[in-house]
């Protein structure tokens, strides 16, 4: 089987909680005594048209209310890893929300550890080597974000960095400036979402008052030349999420997407998955999609596949990147 799909690849912008099947999640009400307001996952598939970014943050954080024990985060990420191992995934960053547990009760060492059992272990079950983001919540306070960084000291050992996400107008990357010189302080690598619906203005405070290594999205740098400039220049990463820009109607049909003049641009972009179980398609799918719907050819499958693990954070085992970039020169389509 040697389908665009299953390229080797890394998964860079990946919510763990976006990979919540409707399946699982009702498994997991039952088993936790939580009421759905949903009948079945019919129902709930159904109630997956977003309008924006908003109407779709809704419905995520209202589900992750099964979301409960370790157990439940360990059950949800190993079954993201086999679906990620099916579809050519051999190194993922993977993103938590940790604040969307704790204000629900759910202590942050029960969904560190839950996740870090199966993160731990997928190399072995799933050949799919593991990093863990923290992401903050850009529409609660920055004390908030900063009370996060503090109560994750304990488990930093599992975690290789911080990043941004939620709701993005209205909220600037510079509200979260003194949380990100803290991480740094602490080691931590820096990304953080900019210019999925917000202006150039917060990718550029993104990189300048954060000092983050990668752009999630960064879509509408296009917006501003001279920002692309910078961003080819400086070979700054954009982790993009096709599918999640059509469901969240950033842009209006997948044929639309700015990926191939992004990529013609010469700007380091990655193709990912964002939140799977919400948006139609893993990572795998998404290759598959860019290359039907936007004429993304073989060869510049494998461009992607390779930027995938240039962009990853595996700066501490070179070994490793360099065998992946081996897989991805060495893979032959069909
Ligand atoms: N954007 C911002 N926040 C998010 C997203 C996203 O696409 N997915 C999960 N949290
Ligand atoms: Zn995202």
């Amino acid at each position: 089987m040697h389908l665009p799909e299953a390229l080797p690849k890394a998964e860079l912008h990946l919510h763990i909680e976006g990979t919540l099947e409707p399946e699982l999640a009702f498994a997991l009400a039952a088993r936790n005594g939580v009421d759905l307001p949903y009948a079945d996952t019919e129902e709930l598939r159904a109630a997956y048209l977003f309008s924006d970014l908003q109407s779709f943050l809704d419905l995520y954080y209202g589900l992750m209310a099964v979301l409960r024990t370790a157990d439940d985060f360990t059950e949800l990420a190993d079954a993201y890893l086999a679906r990620a191992a099916r579809q050519g995934v051999r190194h993922a960053e993977i993103f938590f929300d940790p604040q969307a547990h704790t204000e629900r009760g759910v202590p942050l060492g029960t969904v560190v550890e839950g996740l870090a059992r199966a993160l731990d272990r997928s190399e072995e079950r799933h050949g799919v080597s593991t990093q863990l983001i923290m992401c903050f919540l850009r529409d609660r306070s920055a004390e908030s974000a900063m009370e996060t960084l503090r109560a994750a000291e304990p488990y930093l050992h599992h975690i290789v960095g911080v990043g941004l996400d939620s709701a993005e107008v209205g909220h600037p990357p510079s509200k979260f400036a003194e949380v990100y010189a803290a991480a740094g302080a602490l080691g931590l690598r820096k990304v953080a979402h900019a210019g999925e619906e917000g202006p150039p203005a917060y990718v550029r405070e993104a990189l300048d008052v954060l000092g983050v290594e990668r752009i999630d999205h960064g879509l509408r740098a296009m917006e501003d030349g001279e920002l692309v400039e910078r961003l080819v220049r400086e070979r700054v990463p954009l982790t993009l999420c096709p599918l999640s820009n059509v469901r969240l109607r950033a842009v209006d049909v997948l044929e639309d997407h700015p990926l191939p003049s992004m990529m013609a641009a010469g700007l380091l972009v990655t193709v990912n998955s964002d939140d799977p179980a919400y948006f139609g398609g893993y990572v795998g799918d998404t290759f598959h999609a860019v290359h039907e719907a936007l004429g993304i050819g073989q060869e510049q499958l494998r461009e992607l596949a390779r930027n995938s693990f240039l962009a990853s954070f595996l700066d501490h085992d070179e070994d490793r990147r360099a065998r992946y970039l081996a897989e991805v020169e060495a893979y032959t389509f069909d």
